[in-house]
């Protein structure tokens, strides 16, 4: 890694990411069941039949965890609070919950840490995916509740807060493509996520708000789509995919509308009255996340709308197949900055890659992963150079952990996980990031 903080701007902030399901150990500490415990006990759901019962027991190791953060010399971490651990049956709080966010929490602050939280990545109550999860307008509700019970617990502390976690995985990708908790496949539940997610979040910013808690906004994630093909036929399947991924929800949030393209197959589906909520969506945001890993070749499908596929791309690909395409995180943003969001600061808060990485004689060289964040970390400074109001980048992830679907088989960490002993082992990136972010040793 050639780079060093001096190729950013000063205040430039950098961080690591991890989240609530995918570290903490969901079956300690008094936390209720989630939609993930479910969905993960149904047979196919999840890679190896794994769960979140124990993932990398950071409730029990958070010092030892928030150790390493520091010592990399990290400016921030980015983790979340899971709301079936705060409100295990969706309502009644679990103190051991929210003093384990409390510790978690100082123990930043006492490491010089910024603590940059985020509401809710994922781990929606089993009793409120009872009564229909998402696509309830009630959940949008109820986690409006939970924004300002965190907000009155830590809002003193709390450095930056996002309210959701990509809105496009927790609706699209759980209720239409089926690959995450609840795993349906349905096009009137994934409108009514969708609208839901949205407005939980403009719910959210105004508890926020309210609460005092500063620095307010929400965490997008996007893969620019490219035709898969020279034909009309794809170029339209890639705009249907640009008007239901992520881009939904970005010109929902900045300007209290939907497109079009995503209209033409949602509508009859979004909830009535649906039009008078898109000002509470549209809430002004303090900052905006960006959560970048790839791009997506989209090819036109038969069948019902939206009438598309994703297929594979000629480029190098990370253990999870996914295309390395570092310049297409500069076009990202620029156009980002320069269609919807201006002059608003934006964070790059999740950016990492997969790799089979393996502990040999104490190392992991992921030499893969050093070359993958260089490569981002670059695009990343040609944008600020170009006028692009980024102010950070958090790497996704600190700890190898619950990577969803994938389980266990898939490491994104920083820092390497033996999942039978628990033990930690700094990868060969993480080492290569501390030299970058705290200068060569005198
Ligand atoms: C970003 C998601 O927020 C995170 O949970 C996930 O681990 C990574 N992408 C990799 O898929």
């Amino acid at each position: 890694m050639d780079l060093t903080r001096d190729d950013f701007p000063k205040g430039f902030l950098f961080g690591a990411a991890s989240s609530a399901y995918q570290v903490e150990g969901h079956g300690a500490g008094g936390a209720g069941p989630c939609h993930w415990d479910s969905f993960a006990a149904t047979p196919g759901n999840v890679a190896g039949g794994a769960d979140g019962r124990m993932a990398c027991d950071h409730l029990h190791r958070h010092a030892e965890d928030l150790d390493l953060v520091a010592a990399a010399g990290f400016d921030l971490y980015r983790f979340s609070t899971s709301w079936a651990r705060v409100m295990p049956d969706g309502a009644t709080v679990n103190p051991e919950g929210l003093d384990f966010y409390d510790r978690l929490v100082d123990g930043l602050l006492t490491r010089g840490l910024k603590p940059m939280l985020t509401l809710y990545h994922w781990d929606l109550p089993s009793a409120l995916a009872d009564r229909g999860g998402w696509a309830n307008r009630d959940t949008a509700e109820r986690f409006a509740g939970f924004a300002e019970l965190m907000a009155h617990r830590l809002g003193d502390r709390v450095w930056s807060w996002a309210t959701i976690n990509e809105p496009w995985s927790v609706s699209w990708l759980s209720h239409f493509e089926g690959q995450h908790a609840p795993g349906l496949r349905d096009i009137r539940a994934t409108a009514r996520a969708m609208h839901h997610v949205g407005l939980a979040h403009g719910l959210g910013m105004a508890a926020l708000g309210a609460a005092g808690a500063t620095k307010a906004g929400v965490v997008l994630n996007f893969e620019p789509g490219f035709p898969a093909e020279n034909s009309d036929a794809a170029r339209e399947a890639t705009l249907r995919h640009g008007a239901t991924f992520s881009w939904f929800f970005l010109q929902a949030m900045t300007r209290g509308s939907y497109p079009d393209r995503a209209l033409e197959g949602l509508a009859a589906h979004l909830p009535a009255g649906w039009e008078q909520d898109m000002t509470t969506i549209a809430a002004p945001l303090d900052w905006l996340g960006v959560n970048y890993h790839t791009i997506r070749r989209v090819a036109p499908a038969p069948g019902p709308w939206p009438g598309k596929r994703a297929v594979a791309g000629p480029l190098a690909k990370t253990d999870t197949g996914w295309e390395i395409a570092p310049d297409e995180l500069g076009a990202l943003l620029h156009w980002m900055s320069d269609t919807f969001t201006g002059a608003l600061p934006l964070y790059i808060t999740a950016n990492g890659m997969a790799a089979p990485d393996r502990v040999v004689k104490g190392q992991v060289r992921d030499e893969d992963r050093i070359a993958y964040l260089a490569a981002h970390l670059e695009a990343a400074k040609d944008a600020i150079a170009a006028g692009v109001p980024l102010r950070g980048y958090v790497v996704r992830s600190l700890l190898d952990g619950f990577e969803w679907a994938y389980g266990y088989s898939k490491r994104f960490g920083l820092v390497h996980v033996d999942f039978e002993s628990l033990q930690r082992t700094p990868k060969a990136s993480y080492h290569a990031l501390a030299r970058m972010l705290k200068g060569p040793v005198q």
